[in-house]
Protein backbone atom coordinates (compact mmCIF):
# COMPACT_ATOMS: atom_id res chain seq x y z
CA UNK A 1 0.00 0.00 0.00
CA UNK A 2 1.11 3.43 -0.49
CA UNK A 3 -0.13 6.93 -0.39
CA UNK A 4 -2.89 8.04 -2.67
CA UNK A 5 -3.79 12.03 -1.90
CA UNK A 6 -5.65 14.15 -2.81
CA UNK A 7 -7.19 17.52 -1.67
CA UNK A 8 -10.45 16.64 -1.07
CA UNK A 9 -8.86 14.14 1.10
CA UNK A 10 -7.82 16.70 3.40
CA UNK A 11 -10.53 18.48 4.42
CA UNK A 12 -12.65 15.02 4.81
CA UNK A 13 -10.53 13.37 7.27
CA UNK A 14 -10.15 16.64 9.07
CA UNK A 15 -14.05 16.32 9.28
CA UNK A 16 -14.43 12.59 10.25
CA UNK A 17 -11.39 12.83 12.78
CA UNK A 18 -13.32 15.79 14.22
CA UNK A 19 -16.96 14.29 14.33
CA UNK A 20 -15.17 10.85 15.90
CA UNK A 21 -13.18 12.78 18.50
CA UNK A 22 -16.21 13.35 20.47
CA UNK A 23 -17.16 9.57 20.40
CA UNK A 24 -13.73 8.52 22.26
CA UNK A 25 -11.78 8.88 25.59
CA UNK A 26 -8.29 8.98 23.88
CA UNK A 27 -6.52 9.13 20.96
CA UNK A 28 -3.70 6.40 19.94
CA UNK A 29 -1.41 7.64 17.35
CA UNK A 30 0.62 5.19 15.17
CA UNK A 31 4.22 6.33 13.81
CA UNK A 32 6.79 4.29 12.26
CA UNK A 33 9.91 4.27 14.50
CA UNK A 34 12.18 4.50 11.76
CA UNK A 35 10.84 8.32 10.72
CA UNK A 36 9.23 9.69 14.28
CA UNK A 37 9.28 12.60 13.00
CA UNK A 38 8.44 12.37 9.28
CA UNK A 39 5.52 9.56 9.65
CA UNK A 40 3.30 12.05 11.84
CA UNK A 41 0.80 14.28 10.81
CA UNK A 42 1.52 17.92 10.94
CA UNK A 43 -2.45 19.14 12.31
CA UNK A 44 -3.13 16.20 14.14
CA UNK A 45 -1.88 18.24 17.70
CA UNK A 46 -4.50 20.72 16.68
CA UNK A 47 -6.88 18.07 15.59
CA UNK A 48 -7.20 16.39 18.51
CA UNK A 49 -6.35 19.11 21.40
CA UNK A 50 -6.53 18.80 24.37
CA UNK A 51 -7.67 15.03 24.20
CA UNK A 52 -5.87 12.14 26.24
CA UNK A 53 -3.34 10.75 23.55
CA UNK A 54 -0.60 7.93 23.76
CA UNK A 55 2.18 7.15 20.86
CA UNK A 56 2.89 3.83 19.20
CA UNK A 57 6.21 3.74 17.55
CA UNK A 58 5.32 0.78 15.29
CA UNK A 59 7.96 -1.15 13.12
CA UNK A 60 10.39 -1.31 16.57
CA UNK A 61 11.79 -4.64 15.30
CA UNK A 62 13.28 -2.20 11.89
CA UNK A 63 14.43 0.56 14.25
CA UNK A 64 17.40 1.47 16.14
CA UNK A 65 16.91 0.66 19.83
CA UNK A 66 18.60 3.03 21.30
CA UNK A 67 17.02 6.03 19.53
CA UNK A 68 13.56 4.59 20.00
CA UNK A 69 13.70 4.67 23.89
CA UNK A 70 15.39 8.18 23.59
CA UNK A 71 11.89 9.39 21.14
CA UNK A 72 9.74 7.90 24.40
CA UNK A 73 12.02 9.53 26.62
CA UNK A 74 11.09 12.59 24.72
CA UNK A 75 7.26 11.86 24.18
CA UNK A 76 7.48 11.32 27.98
CA UNK A 77 8.81 14.49 29.07
CA UNK A 78 5.91 16.30 26.82
CA UNK A 79 3.15 14.47 28.75
CA UNK A 80 2.45 11.58 25.75
CA UNK A 81 3.11 8.09 27.50
CA UNK A 82 4.45 5.79 24.80
CA UNK A 83 5.87 2.50 23.71
CA UNK A 84 7.85 0.47 21.00
CA UNK A 85 5.51 -2.08 19.08
CA UNK A 86 5.97 -4.96 16.38
CA UNK A 87 2.55 -5.41 14.62
CA UNK A 88 4.65 -8.54 12.76
CA UNK A 89 5.44 -10.54 16.00
CA UNK A 90 2.75 -8.84 18.76
CA UNK A 91 6.19 -7.25 20.47
CA UNK A 92 4.87 -4.75 22.79
CA UNK A 93 0.95 -4.76 22.05
CA UNK A 94 0.25 -6.14 25.77
CA UNK A 95 1.17 -2.60 26.77
CA UNK A 96 -1.04 -0.72 24.90
CA UNK A 97 -4.05 -1.32 27.47
CA UNK A 98 -2.38 -0.20 30.20
CA UNK A 99 -1.08 2.67 28.21
CA UNK A 100 -4.05 4.15 27.68
CA UNK A 101 -5.34 3.45 30.82
CA UNK A 102 -1.99 5.56 32.10
CA UNK A 103 -2.91 8.57 30.34
CA UNK A 104 -6.54 8.20 31.77
CA UNK A 105 -6.24 7.47 34.77
CA UNK A 106 -7.85 10.64 36.06
CA UNK A 107 -10.69 9.69 34.66
CA UNK A 108 -10.92 6.24 35.21
CA UNK A 109 -10.92 7.23 38.93
CA UNK A 110 -13.63 10.37 39.06
CA UNK A 111 -15.46 7.64 37.14
CA UNK A 112 -14.68 5.12 39.56
CA UNK A 113 -15.98 8.08 42.32
CA UNK A 114 -19.30 8.47 40.23
CA UNK A 115 -19.80 4.91 40.42
CA UNK A 116 -19.78 4.64 36.22
CA UNK A 117 -17.60 0.70 37.30
CA UNK A 118 -18.60 -0.23 33.65
CA UNK A 119 -18.17 3.01 31.38
CA UNK A 120 -16.42 1.53 28.55
CA UNK A 121 -13.51 2.89 27.43
CA UNK A 122 -12.71 3.81 23.73
CA UNK A 123 -9.96 5.04 21.77
CA UNK A 124 -9.26 6.34 18.43
CA UNK A 125 -6.68 4.64 16.31
CA UNK A 126 -4.96 7.28 14.08
CA UNK A 127 -1.64 6.92 11.36
CA UNK A 128 -0.85 8.35 8.28
CA UNK A 129 -0.90 5.36 5.27
CA UNK A 130 1.47 2.36 5.35
CA UNK A 131 2.79 2.56 9.07
CA UNK A 132 0.58 -0.45 10.28
CA UNK A 133 -2.68 0.96 10.96
CA UNK A 134 -4.39 -1.75 10.09
CA UNK A 135 -1.97 -4.52 11.32
CA UNK A 136 -2.65 -3.63 14.78
CA UNK A 137 -6.23 -3.41 14.48
CA UNK A 138 -6.50 -6.94 13.60
CA UNK A 139 -3.89 -7.62 16.04
CA UNK A 140 -5.90 -6.37 19.08
CA UNK A 141 -9.13 -7.20 17.80
CA UNK A 142 -8.33 -10.73 16.52
CA UNK A 143 -10.52 -9.79 14.16
CA UNK A 144 -13.34 -9.25 16.11
CA UNK A 145 -15.65 -6.36 14.51
CA UNK A 146 -17.79 -4.36 17.62
CA UNK A 147 -21.34 -3.92 17.00
CA UNK A 148 -21.74 -0.56 15.40
CA UNK A 149 -25.82 -0.03 14.24
CA UNK A 150 -26.91 0.86 18.03
CA UNK A 151 -25.03 3.36 18.84
CA UNK A 152 -25.74 7.09 17.95
CA UNK A 153 -23.77 9.60 16.11
CA UNK A 154 -21.77 6.84 14.53
CA UNK A 155 -21.79 7.16 10.34
CA UNK A 156 -21.64 3.70 9.01
CA UNK A 157 -18.00 4.30 7.84
CA UNK A 158 -16.55 4.38 11.08
CA UNK A 159 -15.71 0.66 12.73
CA UNK A 160 -15.31 -0.36 15.98
CA UNK A 161 -13.32 -2.87 17.60
CA UNK A 162 -13.36 -4.89 20.73
CA UNK A 163 -10.09 -5.43 21.99
CA UNK A 164 -10.70 -6.38 25.77
CA UNK A 165 -13.67 -6.14 28.04
CA UNK A 166 -14.98 -3.13 28.48
CA UNK A 167 -12.58 -1.71 25.75
CA UNK A 168 -12.93 -0.51 22.24
CA UNK A 169 -10.96 0.62 19.32
CA UNK A 170 -12.55 3.18 16.72
CA UNK A 171 -11.41 3.50 12.91
CA UNK A 172 -11.38 6.40 11.15
CA UNK A 173 -11.78 6.26 7.49
CA UNK A 174 -10.33 8.97 5.56
CA UNK A 175 -6.24 9.33 4.74
CA UNK A 176 -4.21 10.89 7.51
CA UNK A 177 -1.85 12.99 5.56
CA UNK A 178 1.43 13.30 5.90
CA UNK A 179 3.59 16.60 5.65
CA UNK A 180 3.87 16.19 2.08
CA UNK A 181 4.80 19.85 1.23
CA UNK A 182 8.41 19.15 3.42
CA UNK A 183 10.86 18.09 0.64
CA UNK A 184 12.67 15.80 3.40
CA UNK A 185 9.70 14.32 4.71
CA UNK A 186 8.63 13.16 1.24
CA UNK A 187 12.10 11.66 0.76
CA UNK A 188 12.17 9.73 4.03
CA UNK A 189 9.04 8.42 3.34
CA UNK A 190 9.75 7.02 0.12
CA UNK A 191 12.96 5.71 1.43
CA UNK A 192 10.33 3.16 3.76
CA UNK A 193 8.10 2.51 1.22
CA UNK A 194 5.28 4.50 2.02
CA UNK A 195 5.32 6.64 -1.04
CA UNK A 196 5.42 4.22 -4.47
CA UNK A 197 8.68 4.16 -6.21
CA UNK A 198 7.33 4.60 -9.90
CA UNK A 199 6.39 8.64 -8.66
CA UNK A 200 10.13 8.81 -7.65
CA UNK A 201 13.44 7.94 -9.56
CA UNK A 202 15.56 4.76 -8.07
CA UNK A 203 18.80 6.11 -8.29
CA UNK A 204 18.45 9.63 -7.15
CA UNK A 205 16.59 8.33 -4.26
CA UNK A 206 18.95 5.50 -3.27
CA UNK A 207 21.89 7.98 -3.52
CA UNK A 208 20.03 10.13 -1.10
CA UNK A 209 19.57 6.99 1.37
CA UNK A 210 23.19 6.36 1.40
CA UNK A 211 23.87 9.89 2.19
CA UNK A 212 21.83 9.82 4.69
CA UNK A 213 22.85 6.37 6.01
CA UNK A 214 27.04 6.96 5.68
CA UNK A 215 26.11 10.06 7.99
CA UNK A 216 24.45 8.37 10.51
CA UNK A 217 25.17 4.33 10.02
CA UNK A 218 28.15 3.99 7.84
CA UNK A 219 29.04 0.78 9.68
CA UNK A 220 25.92 -0.69 8.85
CA UNK A 221 26.72 -0.25 5.28
CA UNK A 222 30.15 -0.86 4.83
CA UNK A 223 28.94 -4.36 6.95
CA UNK A 224 26.35 -5.26 4.33
CA UNK A 225 28.40 -4.36 0.99
CA UNK A 226 31.39 -5.09 1.84
CA UNK A 227 32.93 -1.67 2.08
CA UNK A 228 35.46 -2.44 4.77
CA UNK A 229 38.26 -0.92 3.27
CA UNK A 230 36.72 2.43 1.91
CA UNK A 231 36.49 5.70 3.50
CA UNK A 232 32.80 6.41 3.14
CA UNK A 233 32.76 10.18 4.75
CA UNK A 234 34.53 11.69 1.40
CA UNK A 235 32.05 9.99 -1.04
CA UNK A 236 28.85 11.10 -2.60
CA UNK A 237 25.61 9.21 -2.89
CA UNK A 238 25.80 8.55 -5.91
CA UNK A 239 29.17 7.40 -5.30
CA UNK A 240 28.86 4.45 -2.73
CA UNK A 241 25.55 3.62 -4.98
CA UNK A 242 28.37 2.44 -7.65
CA UNK A 243 30.80 1.15 -4.99
CA UNK A 244 27.95 -1.20 -4.12
CA UNK A 245 26.63 -1.83 -7.84
CA UNK A 246 31.00 -2.82 -8.41
CA UNK A 247 31.25 -5.09 -4.97
CA UNK A 248 28.00 -6.92 -5.74
CA UNK A 249 29.38 -7.46 -9.33
CA UNK A 250 26.22 -5.91 -10.88
CA UNK A 251 27.21 -4.97 -14.60
CA UNK A 252 25.28 -4.56 -17.54
CA UNK A 253 27.29 -4.98 -21.16
CA UNK A 254 30.49 -2.76 -21.64
CA UNK A 255 31.58 -3.22 -17.60
CA UNK A 256 29.47 -0.46 -16.92
CA UNK A 257 27.81 -0.57 -13.34
CA UNK A 258 24.51 -1.24 -13.27
CA UNK A 259 23.53 1.33 -10.90
CA UNK A 260 20.00 0.85 -10.98
CA UNK A 261 19.71 -2.61 -10.07
CA UNK A 262 22.24 -1.65 -7.16
CA UNK A 263 19.66 1.37 -6.42
CA UNK A 264 16.72 -1.18 -6.31
CA UNK A 265 18.87 -3.85 -4.07
CA UNK A 266 19.52 -0.98 -1.47
CA UNK A 267 16.39 0.30 -1.51
CA UNK A 268 14.55 -3.14 -0.98
CA UNK A 269 17.46 -4.32 1.23
CA UNK A 270 16.84 -1.03 3.73
CA UNK A 271 13.30 -1.71 3.37
CA UNK A 272 13.72 -5.05 5.02
CA UNK A 273 15.82 -4.08 7.49
CA UNK A 274 18.81 -6.37 5.96
CA UNK A 275 21.38 -3.58 6.91
CA UNK A 276 20.25 -3.68 10.36
CA UNK A 277 17.60 -2.02 12.79
CA UNK A 278 18.29 1.54 11.42
CA UNK A 279 16.40 5.44 12.89
CA UNK A 280 16.68 7.55 10.12
CA UNK A 281 15.16 10.50 12.38
CA UNK A 282 17.35 10.95 15.93
CA UNK A 283 15.34 11.90 18.65
CA UNK A 284 15.92 15.70 20.73
CA UNK A 285 18.81 15.66 23.24
CA UNK A 286 17.25 15.43 26.68
CA UNK A 287 16.91 19.03 27.86
CA UNK A 288 20.15 20.20 29.75
CA UNK A 289 22.34 17.80 27.71
P1 LIG B 1 -1.81 0.83 7.22
O1 LIG B 1 -3.10 0.16 7.59
O2 LIG B 1 -1.40 1.83 8.24
O3 LIG B 1 -1.79 1.40 5.85
O4 LIG B 1 -0.64 -0.26 7.27
P2 LIG B 1 -0.69 -1.85 7.20
O5 LIG B 1 -1.20 -2.41 8.47
O6 LIG B 1 -1.34 -2.25 5.94
O7 LIG B 1 0.87 -2.14 7.15
C1 LIG B 1 1.70 -1.68 6.10
C2 LIG B 1 2.87 -2.63 5.91
O8 LIG B 1 3.70 -2.59 7.08
C3 LIG B 1 2.47 -4.08 5.74
O9 LIG B 1 3.44 -4.68 4.88
C4 LIG B 1 2.63 -4.64 7.13
O10 LIG B 1 2.83 -6.04 7.14
C5 LIG B 1 3.86 -3.92 7.59
N1 LIG B 1 3.96 -3.81 9.05
C6 LIG B 1 3.00 -3.37 9.91
N2 LIG B 1 3.47 -3.37 11.16
C7 LIG B 1 4.74 -3.82 11.12
C8 LIG B 1 5.76 -4.03 12.10
O11 LIG B 1 5.60 -3.78 13.30
N3 LIG B 1 6.96 -4.50 11.64
C9 LIG B 1 7.20 -4.75 10.34
N4 LIG B 1 8.41 -5.21 10.01
N5 LIG B 1 6.26 -4.57 9.39
C10 LIG B 1 5.06 -4.10 9.77
P3 LIG B 1 3.15 -4.99 3.39
O12 LIG B 1 4.45 -5.25 2.75
O13 LIG B 1 2.27 -3.92 2.82
O14 LIG B 1 2.31 -6.28 3.47
P4 LIG B 1 2.76 -7.72 4.04
O15 LIG B 1 4.23 -7.78 4.01
O16 LIG B 1 2.21 -7.81 5.41
O17 LIG B 1 2.09 -8.63 3.09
Amino acid sequence: QSIQWFPGHMTRTKRQIEKSLKLVDAVAEIIDARIPVSSRNPVLDKLIQSKPRVILMNKCDMADPAQTARWIAYYKAQGIPAIAIDCKTNKGLNGFIPLVKEVLKDRIAAWQAKGMVCRQIRVMVVGIPNVGKSSLINRLSKGGKANVEDRPGVTRSNQWFSIAKGFELLDTPGVLWPKFEDKEVGEHLAFTGAVKDEVVDTEHLASRLLEVLRDRYADAVKQRYKLGDIDLSELKGYEILEWIGKKRGMLISGGEIDTERASIAVLDEFRGAKMGRITLEAAPAPAGK
